[in-house]
């Protein structure tokens, strides 16, 4: 089959690999239809992360089931289904307390697996025409009878609706309060959507890419561009000098000042400058236990000078982690079957698997206009 294989740092290729096939009795064979780019697939794109070459990357994936092991049940052959870019047992006493990012079974020694990901377990990604779906019956998400015409929408519930959502949830928003959120990439872009569904009273976006900046004004968020003004002292003045209730951080360990320099604790300390007192911050900005590679030296052993003076005498509270897709995405899914719900708005390319080295280098690069890209399977 062909697949997006991972070559090295800026090396990415579409090949010709062994197809992906039923190896357990629980799993599902998914002839893949949609499969998106995400932020997270950048950090192994610019060599920052262990993932070993030859790796088929994808981990947001929707598609139809094509082909079931003898102990699938639920799941039936031709049924459309979004994957969770978690992969998670069921059964593990993370997953029973739906903490399925934290799998314990699926990548033993660690807590948690996904799909084309470094240190996530063996399992290759999407962005190819199969994919093998361990515990189908567990992973797979069931979509409605407007599966094909809403698979834009859908497709964004296997990763960046739910992690956007998430990210609110570790912060504990409620409705009427204001929250501030660091990265107007996919996922903060989601974190701001989410927000305004559960009843914000007033977004904040921080970034300094204009045309991601105008996706959050699209949805009534305020967009700081911390490239004309320091963000800090605009969200205070905008929240009466206390702060916003509550904060999140969706950018993560690569975080940068606009002029590209790395900072890795910059939005970190930022948001406990710019939550008020007694809030919450929500982070699901990917930070690693090591980088050897980062320009920060504290960063090379997955450490950042963090303001824990400051967070502790503000009470704040602090959420962390990869969203547990499978706590959200039922509902989420009904939301958008329901029409109250469209995240396909963000989606700036559909292109064909063939195109996707070439846009990895778009995306990566942030270009003008590349905010999100949706990797189109004919059938
Ligand atoms: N926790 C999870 O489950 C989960 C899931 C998906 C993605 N992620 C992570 O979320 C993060 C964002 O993903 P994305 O797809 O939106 O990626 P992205 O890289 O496209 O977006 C990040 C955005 O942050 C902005 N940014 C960089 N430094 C900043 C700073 N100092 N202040 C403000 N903005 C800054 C960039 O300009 C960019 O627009 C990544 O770390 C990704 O790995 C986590
Ligand atoms: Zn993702
Ligand atoms: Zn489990």
């Amino acid at each position: 089959m062909k697949a997006l294989v991972y070559e090295g740092p800026r090396k990415v290729s579409i090949k010709e690999v062994p197809d992906a096939k039923i190896e357990a009795p629980t799993d599902a064979l998914i002839r893949i239809t949609s499969t998106n780019i995400c932020g997270s697939d950048l950090h192994m794109y610019e060599g920052r992360t262990s993932v070993e070459k030859g790796k088929v990357l994808g981990h947001e994936n929707l598609g139809e089931v094509a082909e079931l092991g003898d102990a699938v049940v639920r799941v039936k052959v031709g049924d459309r289904v979004c994957l969770p870019f978690n992969i998670a047992c069921g059964f593990c006493r993370n997953c029973e307390k739906g903490q399925t990012g934290f799998c314990l079974t699926t990548n033993p020694g660690n807590a948690g697996a996904a799909y084309g990901y470094a240190e996530m377990g063996p399992y290759n990604g999407g962005q190819a025409e199969y994919l093998r779906v361990p515990f189908a019956d567990f992973n797979c998400l069931r979509l409605p009878e407007d599966a094909e015409e809403k698979e834009d929408d859908y497709v964004m519930l296997s990763d960046i609706f739910p992690t956007g959502w998430h990210a609110t949830r570790l912060a504990q928003l409620q409705p009427g309060e204001s929250v501030v959120i660091y990265g107007a990439g996919p996922v903060g872009l989601m974190a701001a959507y989410s927000a305004t569904l559960q009843g914000a009273r007033q977004v904040l976006v921080v970034d300094r890419h204009p045309d991601r900046l105008k996706l959050a004004e699209q949805i009534g968020a305020v967009a700081i561009d911390d490239s004309k003004e320091d963000p800090v002292e605009r969200v205070l003045e905008l929240t009466g000098g206390k702060g916003a209730d509550k904060g999140c951080e969706c950018v993560g360990w690569q975080a940068h000042d606009p002029g590209g320099r790395e900072v890795p604790n910059d939005t970190m300390n930022k948001l406990v400058q710019t939550v008020r007192a007694t809030g919450a911050i929500g982070v699901v900005g990917v930070f690693v236990p090591e980088d050897p590679k980062s320009p920060d030296k504290l960063m090379k052993e997955g450490r950042i000078a963090f303001d824990f003076g400051s967070f502790f005498s503000k009470g704040l509270r602090l959420g962390t982690g990869q969203a547990n897709v499978k706590a959200y995405n039922r509902e989420l899914r009904d939301l958008i079957h329901a029409g109250k719900a469209r995240p396909s708005w963000l989606i700036s390319h559909r292109l064909d698997l063939d195109e996707a080295p070439d846009a990895y280098s778009h995306f990566d690069k942030r270009e003008n206009g590349w905010t999100k890209v949706v990797l189109k399977l004919a059938a």
